[in-house]
């Protein structure tokens, strides 16, 4: 049963270097039934705003630092379809970075809009690095058609981008700046964080609460933070993308993050810098693997995502992932072609620090210099051809064909890594030489992504002639 095993799971001994930020160590006031209510007398409605609900959302955004605060408790997903739907008109244009979260290609969709995309630099280990603001400028001074711009700070590898120059930029050409913070609710709130989104100057920021904050799993935030974007008209979608049922003790979970930051956040923070710090300084030592440092990437980032290469040794991100979990009962975020990710929050203790320092160097001490590796860490997410919007491409007709005679065909749907979820190749772009190479490293590798269906890696592409 479900239950039991969950059960016997949060009492081993397997430390969670994983969302959710509370890290299994909040605990309620009594048994979570007797606080699972409907919207009854006295408990507002939060499609309807106007009693206690209204309230607790106004203390968030006071906090945050927002002109209103919306609770979601259908995760990011359902504010980022949200403020995308409220910013531009069905059939208008969006200026996105092109390494955004699925949520935000399924927002295009359902709006029929197009997309200018905008890549983001690769950094020296062929991550997914910031998006640069004079990036935004060429493309958006190149359309005046563009109604609004989306780009995710920090992403899922903790990487940050320049937001106050960036929303400098677009509002001078007078559009909507949408920010994905959803792995950065923890920021703006200590000197060793960065700077939210907030208050640099984007007028609506997503944060989902329960992936760096101590919430529970799909508690978020949807930030209005200023008057260039209607709160009506977001108010109408999340009506549209949100449960008609939100659960109440979702909700307590949200408010309570407010009085927990406010009671408990600074010295919370400061422990936490402390062990990050330590860790970081000590992981220099390691001979093979190799601990992402701040030097390594260009701009700002959050390293509370610790990130560990194995380029340049005889290990992939997946066997140390395994070795991870397996030897030393450490059970980290995601393992990718060349690294793994270890998420850290508040709620860590310098045991879990501990553990993962002594498990990286005892692996470490096994290992021997491999640089062949080397030929597998181009980004797989290099950048592609758009044949049709993707609307009109989901709308045609697709048949299966393997990977490997796929070249020179319309992608009829989405092939990405979960996570982190950003699409590879999004339906109506063209399937072009590297992404048929990527597919056969990502299965030498063990990777297999969604999309890609049964031992030959097939894929759906339209048909032809349609
Ligand atoms: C960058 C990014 N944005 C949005 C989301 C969606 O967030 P949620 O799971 O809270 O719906 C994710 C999920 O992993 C994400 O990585």
């Amino acid at each position: 049963m479900l239950l039991e095993k969950l059960k016997t799971y949060s009492q081993s001994d397997i430390y969670p270097f994983h969302m959710p930020g509370h890290k299994r160590r909040m605990t309620l006031p009594s048994d979570a039934y007797g606080l699972d209510i409907t919207e009854v007398e006295g408990f507002d409605n939060l499609h309807r705003a106007e009693g206690i609900l209204a309230g607790e959302q106004q203390r968030f955004a006071d906090f945050a630092g927002a002109k209103d605060s919306f609770f979601l408790v259908n995760g990011s997903t359902c504010g980022i379809l949200a403020a995308i739907s409220a910013a531009v008109p069905r059939g208008g244009r969006i200026l996105i970075a092109r390494n955004s979260h699925k949520s935000a290609y399924h927002a295009l969709m359902l709006r029929q809009l197009s997309a200018c995309y905008v890549y983001p630099k690769i950094s020296i280990f062929d991550i997914q690095d910031m998006i640069l603001a004079e990036d935004i400028e060429r493309i958006i001074s190149a359309h005046n058609d563009i109604e609004a711009v989306y780009i995710t700070s920090p992403t899922y590898d903790g990487v940050v981008s320049d937001i106050k120059k960036t929303a400098q930029i677009v509002h001078a050409h007078g559009k909507v700046l949408i920010v994905d913070e959803a792995h950065g609710a923890h920021f703006g709130y200590h000197p060793f964080f960065p700077e939210s989104a907030v208050k640099q100057g984007a007028d609506v920021v997503i944060q989902s609460i329960h992936k760096t904050l101590p919430a529970f799993t799909q508690s978020a935030v949807l930030h209005r933070c200023s008057d260039r974007i209607d709160e009506e008209r977001i108010r109408q979608f999340l009506d549209i993308y949100e449960s008609s049922s939100p659960s109440y003790l979702l909700m307590a979970g949200l408010s309570r993050i407010v009085s927990f930051l406010e009671t408990e956040g600074k010295e919370r923070f400061d422990r936490l810098a402390e062990h990050l710090k330590y860790f970081y300084e000590k992981s220099r030592q390691l001979r093979f693997l190799h601990v992402l440092q701040d030097e390594d990437f260009d701009g700002e980032r959050d390293v509370s995502k610790i990130l560990i290469s194995t380029r340049s040794c005889n290990i992939c991100g997946r066997e140390l992932y395994e070795r991870l979990l397996k030897d030393f009962h450490l059970q980290l975020e995601m393992y990718s072609g060349e690294y793994v990710t270890a998420l850290c929050s508040l709620m860590d203790e310098e045991e879990g620090f501990e553990r993962l320092l002594t498990a990286l160097f005892s692996i470490d001490g096994t290992l021997r210099e491999d640089k062949e590796q080397n030929d597998f860490v181009r980004c797989i997410y290099s950048r592609k051809k758009q044949i049709l919007s993707i609307y009109d491409a989901m709308e045609r007709q697709t048949v299966t064909i393997d990977a490997e005679s796929a070249q020179g065909h319309v992608s009829g749907g989405y092939v990405y890594l979960y996570p982190p979820g950003i699409p590879i190749i999004v339906p109506g772009e063209e399937i072009d030489a590297a992404f048929v190479q990527d597919m056969e490293r990502l299965k030498v590798r063990g990777l297999i992504p969604e999309g890609m269906k049964g031992p030959g890696m097939a894929l759906d592409v339209l048909s032809r002639g349609l």
